[in-house]
């Protein structure tokens, strides 16, 4: 049987968690392990908020060398701030959501404009381009090593199961929240952080968590019932499924690229920026590659999202000049200052306003 976690307990789950990072923990690049923090080392604020908003929306191993790159081009957030805009995006591209890589670089602004140093305060934090509740607490607890209840996708799991918490997600959040918090350490804030984080991602992973070796299995609630994977219990989700596509914003002078869509289907005759085909699953899958228009200066410009009745549209959008010689075979170009006349529907003023054209 195993014990609930009680007040008297948390002490011990604490230590035995710790005692685990300390010899099994991860390294990685933008961490100070235990034994270095120990010997006065400390990270450094901006490697830490930069792997974070990385991390959002990618895996550590496709992270690192993202953060490798960005860190060796851009060593300060002074550096990143006075960087050009179309080189930053361009290193960022891969990582995909451009909308943070857009907030990356108002941050960084924000940040030196203030003074180069990045804040500690919870409400400065939060103020900040790009920075919600999970990531203010991630810099607070691994930058700063202040309190801290940093709460993500892998600590709601590790706490669900912990407690068998029987509340869906996501209503459950509120609840796993205020668990986590009961259990968060004040006084090792950054390596109990980073030690939960590997919990959830080495040991208590979605599909086969090893128990045998986890730190808190005495504690856990889903394990004695024989089903640790049943938690969290989700919702179950509306299926609409997410299709993606390139659109090839193609300029001359003042004017862009746009040709008219079928007849018939979805936006029938109407115009368009022209895109790869709207395909479910990844965009880049294995060497597939859709073929741009033209071999060119494609440079990545921003992200657009539209939901349709049976499915949401990610566009990821590349922009170019037109080669001099560069004729299109079907479609033609317009002037920006004639768009506001046109049969653009939304999405199709959504990709031009995103990419710079303003509609
Ligand atoms: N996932 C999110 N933030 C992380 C971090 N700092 N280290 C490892 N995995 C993470």
């Amino acid at each position: 049987m195993p014990r609930p976690v009680t007040r008297r307990s948390i002490p011990a789950m604490r230590r035995a968690l710790l005692r685990w990072y300390e010899r099994d923990g991860r390294v990685l690049p933008w961490r100070v392990r235990p034994e270095d923090r120990a010997s006065g080392a400390t990270p450094d604020p901006y490697a830490v908020w930069l792997s974070e908003i990385m991390l959002q929306q990618t895996t550590v191993p496709h992270a690192i060398p993202y953060y490798r790159r960005f860190l060796e081009r851009w060593p300060t957030v002074a550096d990143l701030a006075a960087a050009d805009r179309d080189e930053v995006l361009a290193a960022w591209a891969g990582l995909w959501y451009y909308a943070r890589a857009r907030n990356l670089i108002a941050c960084a602004e924000s940040v030196a404009e203030a003074g180069g140093g990045f804040p500690y305060d919870e409400k400065a934090l939060l103020d900040l381009p790009g920075v919600g509740d999970y990531t203010a607490a991630a810099i607070r607890a691994l930058a700063f090593d202040l309190p801290a209840n940093v709460v993500d996708g892998n600590v709601e799991r590790v706490i669900a199961r912990l407690h068998a918490v029987e509340t869906t997600l996501p209503k459950a959040k509120t609840e796993l929240k205020a668990l986590a918090a009961e259990l968060a350490d004040a006084k090792r804030p950054g390596d109990y952080a980073q030690a939960l984080m590997d919990l959830g991602a080495m040991v208590c992973t979605p599909r086969n968590p090893v128990c045998g070796e986890c730190p808190w299995s005495k504690w856990c609630m889903a394990r004695d019932a024989g089903s640790p994977t049943d938690y969290p219990h989700r919702a179950p989700k509306k299926a609409r499924p997410v299709r993606r596509t390139h659109a090839y914003l193609v300029v001359q002078d003042d004017a862009v690229w746009l040709r008219r869509r079928p007849d018939k289907g979805l936006l029938g005759g109407m115009l368009e920026v022209p895109s790869s085909p709207w395909r479910e699953g990844r965009l880049r899958d294995g060497d597939r590659i859709d073929p741009t228009p033209f071999t060119g200066e494609w440079t990545p410009v921003g992200e657009v999202r539209h939901v349709f009745t049976h499915f949401t549209l990610h566009v990821y959008i590349l922009r170019a000049p037109a080669p001099s010689t560069w004729e299109p075979e079907s479609g033609r170009f317009h002037a920006s200052d004639t768009f506001a006349d046109l049969a653009l529907p939304s999405l199709m003023r959504k990709i031009l306003k995103t990419g710079g054209e303003t509609p």
